[in-house]
C-alpha cells in the first residue's frame, strides 16, 4: 500500500474524511501524541488499526469526540466526570466512563468492557476530521506494536509506512506525552495513566491512584471455553470460523478482518445462550489472527 503525506489543509481533511467512511484507518495529529484513526462506529475499519498496527493483542480504544455533548451520547457521566471534562475539555484528558448501551460504538473498540475511554481533544486537525466525519473516532498511538508513540508524520512514516493510505502532517504535536486517563466508573475518580495534566492535584482527594500498567481488566466470556474445536460437544456453544460453521460464525469465508470485527460480539453471543459452554474454532496465528487467539487463549485459561 502506498502511504500519501499530506499537510494539513482542507482538501487534506476531506480526503481523510472520505478514508474515514470508506472504513480505513488514517494518521493525524493531536495535541498528545499522532493518533491513527478510524470510524468508531464501523467495527471492520477499527480492526484495520490493529491489523495496521501489527499489535499482538486487543486493549480498549480511546475514542475521540468534537464535544462533551456528543461524549455523553456514547458514556454515562456522572457529577465528578462532567465537573472534570468541563474544566479540562478539549484537552489531553481522557475520562473513563460506563459505555452507554445503544451509542453505537464497536464492541471491538472497548474490548467488549462495560465501560469506554473518552477524549475531546484539543488539536484542529483531528477536531476538523471529527467535523468531516461526524463519527466518534477511535485512535490509538499512531506507531507500530512495540514502538514508541509518534510525535513527528516522520515517525509516523517510519512505522506505519506502507501499512496505512494516509498521514496528515501538521508538524510536532505540542504536549509530546500521551493523554491523562481518569476513570469515573465508581464513586471516585481514579488515575490510571500519569499524562500532561496533573490530575492528583484536582481530583478530588479521595481519588485513588492505579499503578500505571495496570490498566483495563478485560473481558472474558463467565462461561468455561474451549479453543481450538473443529465440532461441538455436547452442551457447548460452538463459535465457527470458516469452514467450522458452528452456532456462530466469525467469518465464514475466512477473513481475520471481519473476525476480529466480530469477535467480543460472538463471544458476548454465546455467553448470553443457552448453552453452559462455550468452544471457538482454531484461528490461523497469521496477521490479526494473533490477537484473536492472544485473547481466546486468556479467556480459556
Ligand atoms: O493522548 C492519547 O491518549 C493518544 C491520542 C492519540 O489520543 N492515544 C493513546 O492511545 O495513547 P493508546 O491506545 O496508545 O492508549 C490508550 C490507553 C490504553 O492503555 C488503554 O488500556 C486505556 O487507554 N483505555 C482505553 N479504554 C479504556 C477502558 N475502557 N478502561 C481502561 N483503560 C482504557
Ligand atoms: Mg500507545
Amino acid at each position: 500500500m502506498e502511504t500519501r503525506v499530506l499537510p494539513f489543509t482542507d482538501e487534506a481533511i476531506a480526503e481523510a474524511a472520505r478514508l474515514i467512511l470508506a472504513g480505513e484507518p488514517i494518521a493525524i495529529p493531536t495535541e498528545t501524541v499522532y493518533g491513527l484513526a478510524a470510524d468508531a462506529t464501523n467495527a471492520e475499519a477499527v480492526a484495520r488499526i490493529y491489523e495496521a498496527k501489527g499489535r499482538p493483542s486487543f486493549n480498549p480504544l480511546i475514542v475521540h469526540v468534537p464535544d462533551l455533548a456528543a461524549a455523553e451520547r456514547i458514556g454515562d457521566f456522572n457529577h465528578e466526570a462532567r465537573e472534570l471534562a468541563k474544566q479540562r475539555w478539549p484537552g489531553p484528558l481522557t475520562l473513563v466512563v460506563p459505555l452507554r448501551p445503544g451509542g453505537g460504538i464497536a464492541s471491538l473498540v472497548t474490548a467488549g468492557l462495560a465501560t469506554i475511554g473518552l477524549r475531546v481533544p484539543a488539536h484542529r486537525a483531528i477536531q476538523a476530521l471529527l467535523s468531516a466525519t461526524g463519527r466518534p473516532l477511535a485512535a490509538p498511538s499512531a506507531n507500530a506494536s512495540g514502538s514508541i508513540s509518534p510525535t513527528r508524520a516522520e515517525h509516523v512514516f517510519k512505522s506505519l509506512g506502507g501499512r496505512i493510505p494516509l498521514i496528515l502532517d501538521a508538524g510536532r504535536t505540542e504536549r509530546g506525552i500521551e493523554s491523562t486517563i481518569v476513570a469515573a466508573t465508581g464513586g471516585s475518580l481514579r488515575l490510571l495513566r500519569k499524562g500532561p495534566i496533573e490530575i492528583e492535584a484536582e481530583a478530588p482527594s479521595d481519588g485513588r491512584i492505579v499503578a500505571p500498567g495496570q490498566l483495563a481488566s478485560h473481558y472474558a466470556p463467565s462461561k468455561p471455553l474451549r479453543i481450538g474445536a473443529t465440532t461441538a460437544e455436547p452442551e457447548e456453544y460452538l463459535i465457527g470460523f470458516g469452514e467450522v460453521r458452528g452456532d456462530s460464525n466469525l467469518s465464514p469465508s475466512g477473513d481475520l478482518v471481519e473476525a476480529a470485527a466480530r469477535l467480543f460480539d460472538m463471544l458476548h453471543e454465546a455467553d448470553e445462550s443457552a448453552k453452559p459452554r462455550i468452544a471457538v474454532a482454531p484461528i490461523p496465528e497469521s496477521g490479526l489472527g494473533a490477537a484473536i487467539n492472544d485473547r481466546l487463549r486468556r479467556a480459556a485459561a
